[in-house]
């Protein structure tokens, strides 16, 4: 919340965050082991971190060594608690008390073996030989004095290293990821055997403090959320309405007629059952159809709606009585979105939406924002969710995206033919891909293969690396009419490609939720492209796949039987032609196609 709460628990240990993509995983780890932790800034001063029992100096990409790289407190070394430094973590620890930092005649990236030298107590129990997980260029080539060298790797000779009266540890690969094998017994034998920790952190009984603190920063004020039917919000909105009442809460829900079938009213019985008069929806449909008509680019159609669901905000804002003192925005921010906690670019970028709206702009800069959930990380806030008895059905929906189907509704402005290649047939329906850390837009490759062929999501992956004009591979589950006479069609968001994407999207879910495949997925984005023939202008693309947060995802496959009775229904829908499956794997490829 904007205030520091008086209720919030002190963390016992903090993660110092120099900048790495693990910072947020290493703190999740620790909070499973049941102890409390927050991530600070890396210079955070010594003084501000007394009186926690220990300290874990994260990984991140920079060098010790160089002008600007993120630095600590060498104060912190000299406090009475436990320090733990991961990769660049271990470089600084090592930087700092008087031992060698220097580039790696090679990296080391992925899978390796650690042979452990010396007991130490962060290895007790899992001495010996371990596969671990490696991603670095630097290394320490010189321990401080006084410093053992407490395991090596091939390649690395000082993998790990500590100071057994002082209590610092150091390792050069990530305890925090899945393929480091004992990883997770690392951490635990650092909070329990190294710190001293206790036990002190269940996501569970969060439910009353966040309670209390909801009713410390609203006082006397009312509390209104726009919310979207996705678990952070519900969630964050049955807090509010718990800790102040039925008379003291609203959730607003804008339609904009991008949502799936059957969204609104799923949203609305969800809410209530949740109390009476809490709940309004505001239907914009039209003026989101509009907006968008005859519109391609991917970038401009994200720009339009992100404008006009600020526009739509504003008017329900200027209409209503929320903009008065009695009122407090609610917004369901979780903890990686939070810019304390060093949030990613792309938690920036799903935030704009209500950010940049003068009237919610107005109420942060007033102090009159409530955000329940802005310490808890999503797995805990789907364990709130239960303890506070919401339905399964909504705590483990997969994720949706903020601007709906629009992004799974490709819109072309020419019709072309699928060209033959040596390696399948191009189709020339554009998406977007991430690769080498920028954007691309770029048309597709066609196996007609099919997606169960042994091997294919390796060719796939094989043919991307090597065809520098594609950014994705998708195989032919089935099809109407021949491969070579299909053709991209002059095609836009429009209610009828909606409607066909929402058909088939529900159809999916359906299949996925009856045959339990809907649990063996981390997403299942259904897309709508304009390839076909006169008669049958569009397909169908099936994107299923693995992630753990959307930042990097593997496209998976699907059994047979599954795949060939959901291939059927969607080609006995009207307007489709064929069915695609995408092989890609993001990077090269993103999620979404847009
Ligand atoms: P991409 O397509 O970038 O998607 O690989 C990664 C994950 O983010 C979701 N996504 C969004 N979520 N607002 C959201 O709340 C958005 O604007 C947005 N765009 C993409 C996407 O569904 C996937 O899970």
């Amino acid at each position: 919340m904007s205030q520091p709460p008086a209720a919030q628990q002190h963390p016992q240990v903090v993660v110092l965050d120099t900048g790495g993509q693990y910072c947020h995983l290493i703190t999740r780890k620790i909070r499973e082991l049941g102890v409390y932790s927050e991530i600070r800034p890396s210079e955070t001063p010594a003084s501000e971190l007394r009186g926690v029992k220990g300290i874990v100096i994260s990984g991140g990409p920079a060098s010790v060594y160089e002008d600007g790289s993120p630095q600590v407190d060498p104060a912190i070394f000299e406090l009475d608690c436990a320090v733990l430094g991961i990769c660049y973590g271990q470089q600084l620890l090592a930087w700092h008390l008087g031992g060698t930092v220097q580039k790696g005649s090679k990296g080391e990236y992925g899978l390796a073996y650690l042979d452990t030298r010396a007991e130490a107590p962060i290895f007790r129990g899992i001495g010996g030989r371990q596969q671990i997980w490696m991603s670095h260029r630097d290394t320490v080539t010189e321990v401080p004095a006084g410093y053992e060298v407490l395991g090596s790797t091939e390649t690395c000779a000082i993998a790990a290293m500590g100071h057994s009266a002082k209590r610092h540890y150091g390792v050069q690969f990530h305890p925090e990821v899945v393929h480091t094998e004992r990883g997770r017994q690392l951490l635990s034998n650092f909070l329990f055997d190294v710190c001293a920790c206790e036990q002190d952190w269940n996501p569970r009984d969060q439910a009353l403090r966040i309670e209390e603190e909801i009713r410390r920063v609203a006082g006397d004020r009312n509390v209104f959320f726009f919310v979207s039917g996705g678990v952070d919000s519900t969630v964050a909105f049955t807090l509010c309405l718990r800790a102040l009442g039925e008379s003291r809460v609203r959730a607003l829900y804008v339609d904009t007629g991008l949502m799936r079938d059957g969204e609104t009213e799923f949203v609305t019985r969800v809410f209530a059952s949740l109390g009476r008069d809490i709940f309004a929806v505001e239907h914009a449909q039209e003026r989101f159809l509009s907006a968008l008509a005859g519109v391609r680019e991917p970038e401009k159609k994200r720009h339009i709606i992100g404008e006009l669901f600020v526009q739509v905000q504003q008017d329900i804002l200027e209409s209503g009585h929320y903009l008065d003192e009695n009122w407090v925005l609610g917004q369901g921010t979780i903890y990686p979105d939070t810019i304390e906690s060093g949030g990613t670019a792309k938690a920036d970028l799903i935030k704009t939406h209500h950010n940049r709206v003068a009237g919610i702009q107005k109420l942060i800069s007033e102090n009159r924002l409530v955000e329940p959930l802005h310490l808890l990380y999503k797995d805990e806030v789907r364990e709130v969710g239960h303890e506070l008895g919401l339905p399964p059905e909504l705590l483990s929906r997969h994720p949706f995206p903020g601007p709906g189907l629009a992004i799974r509704c490709l819109c072309e402005d020419a019709v072309r033919p699928v060209e033959r290649l040596d390696e399948g047939w191009l189709a020339p329906l554009h998406s977007v891909g991430v690769q080498g850390d920028s954007r691309s837009y770029r048309p597709v490759l066609l196996l007609d293969s099919p997606p169960s062929t042994p091997g294919i999501h390796h060719r796939a992956t094989d043919l991307i690396n090597r065809l520098p004009g594609i950014n994705r591979v998708a195989s032919l589950a089935g099809s109407h009419a021949p491969v070579e006479s299909l053709t991209t069609t002059v095609a836009y968001i429009s209610a009828t490609r909606l409607d066909r994407l929402r058909a088939a999207d529900s159809l999916v879910r359906s299949l996925c939720h009856a045959s339990g495949y809907d649990d063996k997925v981390w997403q299942f984005p259904v897309i709508i492209v304009p390839l076909g023939t006169p008669e049958r202008p569009d397909s169908i693309v099936l994107r299923p796949i693995d992630s753990v947060d959307g930042m990097t995802a593997q496209s998976v496959p699907m059994p047979l039987p599954l795949l060939t009775e959901m291939t059927n229904a969607l080609l006995a829908q009207q307007g489709i032609c064929a069915v695609l499956y995408d092989l890609t794997h993001k990077p090269p490829g993103t999620i979404e196609w847009e």
